[in-house]
Parts: structure tokens; sequence; C-alpha cells
């Protein structure tokens, strides 16, 4: 069953950051699953990707916000698995893209790196862009099945 849901997940350097910005998307009437962390006690963040990537599979989410200190760790580690597309994005403008080229269902957010403002813009961005289908739809069914090598 896919859900509408959007779940956040982050490690203790994005913990502030996906505390607001779960805030914000309630606010917005959004239904958000919060995968943790829950404080400020160092964590290791491929464990809340891994968390993100089970949410996805098992269909309790649509959509994802994961936030680290840079946003990098936490997205390699999500994207290690196919049905993940996780887009580590610093601007409005890599939030749109990575909806309309590559289909992203999770964006990446660096926490200790973006302002809370640009973080919300972004992830605003990010659930409003539609896919946009045709040749991208085919470079995406490439990603999603990656040849033997
Ligand atoms: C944690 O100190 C930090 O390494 C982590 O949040 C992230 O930035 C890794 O990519």
């Amino acid at each position: 069953m896919t859900s509408a849901a959007i779940a956040v997940a982050s490690d203790h350097a994005g913990f502030p950051l996906k505390s607001d910005l779960a805030e914000f998307l309630r606010d917005k009437g959004f239904e958000v699953v919060d995968l943790g962390t829950d404080g400020s006690e160092s964590v290791d963040y491929p464990d809340f990707a891994f968390e993100m990537a089970r949410a996805l599979k098992d269909g309790r989410v649509a959509r994802g916000v994961l936030v680290c200190g840079t946003g990098l760790g936490i997205s390699i580690a999500a994207n290690r698995y196919p049905w993940v597309r996780a887009a580590l994005c610093h601007d409005v403008t890599t939030a749109r893209l990575c909806r309309e080229h590559n289909d992203a269902n999770v964006i990446a957010l660096g926490g200790r790196l973006i302002g809370v403002e640009l973080a919300r813009d972004c992830v605003e961005t990010f659930l409003a862009t539609e896919f946009g289908g045709d040749r991208h739809a085919r470079r995406v069914g490439k990603m999603t099945n990656p040849p033997e090598l």
C-alpha cells in the first residue's frame, strides 16, 4: 500500500533542522512519520537512512526528508537501495530539478550548512513538483535496474 505520508529522519547533526521541518510539514497539513533520531546524542547516519529506505519499501510513506550535517552521508547511505532516489539539495532549483528530471523520492539536506528558511522552501518545492516523465523516465528506469557489472 502506498501512503501519501512523508517520512523525516536525521542523525544528531540534522536533528534541529529535521524537527523544524517535521513541524513545518504538519502545519501544512501533511501526515509526517518521524523515523528519528530523537535528540542530540551522537548516532550513525546510515541507520536512519536505512529506516527511510524501509519506510519507502513498505509503502508507509511516499516521500522522505533526510538530514545530516552535510546531507552527504545520509543520502549516500539511502541510495544504496535501488528504490531510493535521494537528492542532496542546496537550493530551490535543485529541489525542483531533482523531481522534474530524476523523480527523486527523498530530499536530503545539510543541517549544518543550509538555513531554515531555505530548507523549508526546498522541501516545499520538492513536494510540489511533478516528475517530467518522457525521456527522464527512461533514464530513471535505468537507475532502478542497473546492469550487472
Ligand atoms: C556527523 O558528525 C556528520 O559526519 C554527519 O552528520 C554527516 O555530515 C555525514 O555525512
